[in-house]
Formats: structure tokens, C-alpha cells, sequence
């Protein structure tokens, strides 16, 4: 018999996150007793609101936790869309809205409409790093443009020019993007979204930051889009706005014409989003969870006003301000010519623990760092004085 177990090629292209071996050696230094300054974490250290767990026990007392909609609860697309119109002003048909099982699940579902084999997606690097795999699994090929500061570090419509071929199907940006905290102008959107609809391209824009923003009220791509927002893909979520991580939520806005499609996607992947979830974030658009969430929203604001130009002083490039999400990505290059090294040595030698580069793309991956500003502003303080202490010894 052969006892060989043959996995699919399209697994070994697919790299584990690079921050879990960070996590892993923080842990165990503070198993060894050691204080770890967590930079590293990708989600709000802020609980879920009160109000939505409470919408959650209701739920669950009622006992009544049946699939529901591939869609997801109709009053729940109804809230999400109505949402659209008292924060971003801009009319969202409830019938667009496709609640997924985080934005994860939405990215999925909308690579799965658009990527056949061999077609690409423009990304860009440095960027999220699960998207390319999103892409790689369904044998498409994730194409990184590197961007860099002149750009926002984010894709503008003349690299989009330079990059497309006509494999290409469609553009993903993130805006705020992770790692860099940096977004798309409107004007460069309103270009993108033009340069994509002449080119054949479809546009999806990841807004899951969006709801954290510091310098200005919120813009969503689909009322900035102008003549294309019926066109574009947004996809959103839970997950960090509304402190929701663990609870698996989050939504597609698709072209109307797409839903169907969307929907037979999702039924056949996962049936449904987490019914418990979605009654629970019917609670999110309260008035009262809201004011607690703009507050959450100022705290992250005041983060980044402390931790940018500290992190300028001790000498990190930070060329473009962040303005949204709860990172700073920086060029640590005066420090070591390898990021990955360098983040190793700063947790054993300090307990600071932070992301290599190299988990968000290949465009001068080692010459950059990712901070989180995910903790309070004690511990902030604290990471930044041990950072102090540890530079000035080098
Ligand atoms: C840019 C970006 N998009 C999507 C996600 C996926 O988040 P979730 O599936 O929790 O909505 C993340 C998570 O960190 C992210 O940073």
C-alpha cells in the first residue's frame, strides 16, 4: 500500500504568519517571568461592548440558534445599510449588503466570483498578507506592485496602469491599510476607480479600518466613487472598529448583479455567518454602543499622537503620518540591515515585541517594522522608554 500522503501544490506556497513565531518566543519569555510589551497584536485590546454581549446572552436564552441566510439576518444587511447612510452619508441598498463570517470569509468569497486560474490580482506590497493566499488557493496569481511613501504606500491609478496585462481581473486596496495605517487619497480613489472601469478591471476596496480614522471624518470608496460605486466590491467587518475579533463578522457591499453569486459562494463554503454573532451585532448600531465606540476611536487617536513622533525621535523612518488602523509601519534600516533579526534581538534583549516586514510582502521587507498601538498608553510608554534604552546601547 503507499502510505505517502500527497497534499495539494497550492499548500507550500502558502507562508505561516511570521508574528506567531514572535508571540510564540513572547510567551515563553513571559513564562520565564519576564514582562513582554505586546506592539505586535493585530486586534483592539478593548473588549467586545457590553451592550452587544448582551444582545448575545438574549440569543442565546431564546435558545433559537438555527442557520440563517447564506446573506445573513435581514435586519441586520437592513442596520449595516442604514449605517452607510448616518455615518458615511452615502445610500446603500440593504439588497447589496452580504454579512460574511468576518471580512475574511467576504475576501474569500469575492476572490472565489472573480479569480480563475492563472488570472491575477494587483495587491499591494507591503500589504495584508492573506490576500495572496485568498488569491494563490484559487490558483490565480497575487501580483504585488511595491509601493512605497511617494504613494501613500498605497496602489495609486498610474501604478495600476503600469501593472494590469490583460490577465489581470481585478485591484485590492485596503484603506486604512495594514501595516501601514495610510490611505488613499479621494482623488487618487476617484482616478483608481476610473483607471479600473477603462481597463476592464474590478475594483474591491478592504474599509475593515475604516471606522478607525483620526485625522478627518471617515470617506467610504462608495461615496467617493462617483459614477463607479455601483460597481465596486467593499468589504468590511467587526472585527476592529466594533471590538468584535473573535466573533467571526463581518460584510461584503457588492454589485447588486454579484449577490446571487455570492450567495451560492457562501452557501457551499460555510452555509451562513454565526447566527449568535449576528444578533449580537444588531446591538453595534445603538446609540449607546456607538458614543462608547467613538471614545474606543479617540483613545486609538491619542495612541498615535503619542507613538509616531516618539518613534521619529529614536530615529525610525515614518515618512507618511498613519491615519487610521492602529499601526506604524516604519523603516528600521538605521538599526539593522535585517528586520527579522532585529525584532528577535529587541524582544530577548527588552520584552518588546513587535512585526518583522517580512510578513507583509517582499518590498523591502527588511528594512521595515510594524508597531501596534494596541495596548494602553502606560505600556506604550513603557515600550518606547525600553526601545530608548535599548538603541542607545547599541
Ligand atoms: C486589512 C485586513 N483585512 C482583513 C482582515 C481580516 O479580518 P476579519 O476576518 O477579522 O474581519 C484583517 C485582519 O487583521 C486586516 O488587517
Amino acid at each position: 500500500m503507499d502510505t505517502r500522503i500527497v497534499t495539494a501544490a497550492r499548500v507550500a506556497g502558502i507562508e505561516p504568519f511570521h508574528v506567531m513565531e514572535v508571540q510564540t518566543a513572547a510567551r515563553a519569555l513571559e513564562a520565564a517571568g519576564r514582562t513582554v510589551v505586546h506592539m505586535e497584536i493585530g486586534e483592539p485590546d478593548f473588549p467586545t461592548p457590553a451592550p452587544v454581549l448582551a444582545a448575545a446572552q438574549a440569543a442565546l436564552a431564546g435558545g433559537r440558534i438555527y442557520y440563517t441566510s447564506a446573506l445573513g439576518l435581514p435586519e441586520l444587511r437592513e442596520a449595516i445599510a442604514r449605517h452607510y447612510a448616518e455615518r458615511f452619508g452615502v445610500p446603500v441598498a440593504p439588497e447589496r449588503v452580504i454579512v460574511t463570517a468576518g471580512s475574511s470569509a467576504g475576501l474569500l468569497l469575492v476572490m472565489a466570483l472573480l479569480v480563475d486560474r492563472d488570472q491575477q490580482i494587483l495587491l499591494s506590497d507591503p500589504g495584508y498578507p492573506c490576500n495572496r493566499h485568498f488569491v494563490r488557493v484559487l490558483e490565480g496569481e497575487p501580483v504585488g506592485v511595491p509601493v512605497g511613501p511617494l504613494t501613500n504606500y498605497q496602489l495609486s491609478a498610474d501604478l495600476i496602469e503600469a501593472a494590469w496585462s490583460t490577465r489581470t481581473r481585478g485591484v485590492l486596496i485596503a484603506s486604512p491599510s495594514n501595516p501601514t495605517g495610510t490611505q488613499v487619497p479621494p482623488d487618487e480613489l476617484r482616478r483608481i476607480a476610473a483607471t479600473c472601469a477603462r481597463l476592464g478591471l474590478r475594483l474591491i476596496v478592504d474599509e475593515i479600518y475604516l471606522g478607525l480614522t483620526y485625522d478627518g471624518p471617515p470617506q467610504t470608496a462608495l461615496a467617493i466613487a462617483g459614477e463607479h460605486a455601483d460597481d465596486i466590491f467593499v468589504v468590511s467587518s467587526f472585527s476592529k472598529y466594533f471590538n468584535m475579533t473573535g466573533w467571526r463578522l463581518g460584510w461584503v457591499i457588492a454589485p447588486e448583479r454579484h449577490v446571487r453569486d455570492l450567495e451560492k459562494l457562501a452557501q457551499n463554503l460555510y452555509i451562513c455567518p454565526p447566527t449568535v454573532s449576528q444578533r449580537a451585532a444588531l446591538a453595534c448600531f445603538l446609540p449607546g454602543t456607538l458614543a462608547l465606540l467613538e471614545e474606543r476611536r479617540r483613545a486609538f487617536g491619542e495612541r498615535r499622537d503619542f507613538l509616531v513622533p516618539a518613534l521619529r525621535e529614536l530615529g525610525f523612518g515614518i515618512p507618511v503620518r498613519p491615519s487610521g488602523g492602529f499601526f506604524v509601519y516604519a523603516d528600521s534600516s538605521r538599526f539593522a540591515a535585517d528586520s527579522q533579526a532585529f525584532c528577535r534581538d529587541l524582544l530577548q534583549a527588552t520584552g518588546v515585541a513587535i512585526t518583522p516586514g517580512l510578513d507583509f510582502g517582499r518590498h523591502r521587507a527588511e528594512a521595515h517594522v510594524r508597531f501596534a498601538y494596541t495596548i494602553e498608553m502606560a505600556k506604550l510608554e513603557d515600550g518606547v522608554s525600553r526601545l530608548r534604552d535599548y538603541l542607545r546601547d547599541r
